[in-house]
């Protein structure tokens, strides 16, 4: 296993680009299994995650080419070979049920291991199946896996009402809908980025969708989808969180490819935190307005709220901000084991269940810590930039699920950091 060290020290400058959104490329990747053409992602991000993704679509009998330096992935779903995504696959992401809807809705049955349980929370994956359920698919739970069947005829169009939102329930209703017989609503439908760009990628495809981006998304099914070539939309977690650089450090970054639009909220609170933050023609610009950082209240909130994902690097902001801020994790109960390890750091953090209370100090310490999830990790490397010494960030595997050259790009900013292996 390797280490990320990070020594602290002066401002950031230059700019940082910005890779195609980790989260909108898992859902996209499934939608393949929804058609017998070709589909085409550009701009798909080098992680293992989608690696994962990739052995997943594979095991189904899906052909999925490149990534290993490009950024293209060319994906057929012509000649599947199996319905079935085994528990070993879907353990290590649980961005794997998102083949279960489309798999229904191609083949009309399908079986997909439970993903189980995740550090950041529980997770289920209830309103996924409920989902379904709307669309007329018959689901029996045996041995740890879904056991999912369609009506004779195919799934049909039903009404789904989602008590809260879910970012995966929504991806697996609007892939399923895209093939059942009839209008399918769905209310209290995710709004986030990736949706939108699902449902752009599924209308070139030959999709019927209306309403992607509010709250209700009506899908008029269609007999069968093509193909098409798809570029995935700018990531905005990792976006914001090299915005959070130059914040933390000091000194002026500019994000290529990022827009306000894709982290809007994030922006008003970096705005009162005292973090200027600039729409260039070629991505964002971020310095410090002037002095120390102010303190902020977040609470994350489904999109366009605060980010949940972007809710420890915002933290690892505010454990230098003048003042104490209050952070509110209203998506998954459990995300907040970065606070212990920003303490070991000189950090002053108090969590009472969903709730952190941040007391900013003059300066953190380097120090040895380690990340349950793939934000905790990188909210440690953002507070290593700011610290005095050395930070060594174990357990890199959770930064590989979701940022690619992460040494790399903040190196080209002026940071020091390196990857080491592990004795
Ligand atoms: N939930 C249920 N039942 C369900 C589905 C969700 O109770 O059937 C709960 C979850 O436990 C959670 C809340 O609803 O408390 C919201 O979960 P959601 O379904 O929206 O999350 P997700 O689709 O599993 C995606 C991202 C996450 C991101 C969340 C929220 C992907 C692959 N993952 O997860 O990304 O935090 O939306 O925005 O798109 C990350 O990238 O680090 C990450 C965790």
């Amino acid at each position: 296993m390797d280490s990320i060290v990070v020594t602290g020290g002066g401002p950031l400058s230059g700019q940082i680009p910005i890779a195609g959104a980790k989260n909108a490329c898992l859902t996209l990747m499934p939608a393949t299994l929804l058609s017998d053409a070709p589909l085409t992602l550009t701009n798909a991000p080098r992680l293992s995650d989608i690696r994962t993704m990739t052995t997943l679509l594979q095991s189904l009998g899906a052909e999925v080419q490149g990534l290993q330096d490009s950024q293209v992935l060319a994906m057929s779903s012509h000649s599947l070979t199996s319905t079935r995504a085994e528990y070993d696959i879907v353990r290590k992401m649980r961005a794997s049920i998102l083949v279960l809807g489309p798999l229904l809705a191609r083949y009309g049955h399908a079986e997909v291991s439970l993903p189980g349980g995740c550090a950041i929370g529980a997770r289920p994956v209830d309103l996924h199946l409920r989902a379904l359920e709307a669309l007329g698919a018959e689901l029996d739970l045996r041995e740890g896996y879904v056991h999912a069947k369609a009506p004779t005829g195919g799934l049909r169009g039903g009404v789904i009402e989602f008590p809260f939102v879910s970012v995966g329930a929504t991806e697996n209703a609007l892939m399923a809908a895209t093939l059942a017989k009839g209008t399918t609503v769905i209310k209290r439908a995710a709004r986030e980025p990736e949706i939108v760009d699902l449902a752009q990628c599924l209308r070139k495809m030959g999709a019927q969708i209306e309403g992607e981006g509010t709250d209700t998304i009506t899908i008029q099914g269609v007999d069968r989808l093509g193909g098409a070539t798809h570029r995935v939309v700018t990531d905005r977690i990792e976006l914001g969180t090299y915005m959070l650089a130059p914040a933390i450090c000091g000194g002026e970054v500019e994000c290529l490819g990022g827009t306000i639009a894709l982290v809007s909220s994030f922006c008003e609170k970096l705005d009162a935190a005292g973090i200027s933050v600039e729409e260039t023609a070629s991505g964002l610009k971020v310095a410090r307005k002037n002095g120390r950082v102010g303190a902020v209240d977040v609470t994350t909130e489904p999109f366009p709220g605060f980010p949940t994902d972007l809710q420890a690097q915002m933290m690892a902001l505010l454990c230098t901000a003048e003042g104490t801020s209050v952070l509110e994790e209203k998506i998954f109960e459990n995300r907040f084991m970065h606070a212990p390890e920003l303490m070991r750091m000189g950090a002053r953090i108090e969590v009472h269940g969903g709730t952190a209370t941040v007391t900013g100090v003059d300066k953190l310490k380097g120090a040895p810590v380690m990340a349950t999830d793939l934000r905790a990790s990188v909210s440690l490397i953002l507070a290593g930039l700011a610290a005095e010494g050395e930070t060594t960030v174990s357990r890199v595997y959770h930064l590989d699920r979701g940022y690619e050259h992460v040494v790399g790009k903040l190196s080209a900013v002026g940071a020091k950091i390196e990857r080491v292996k592990d004795a």
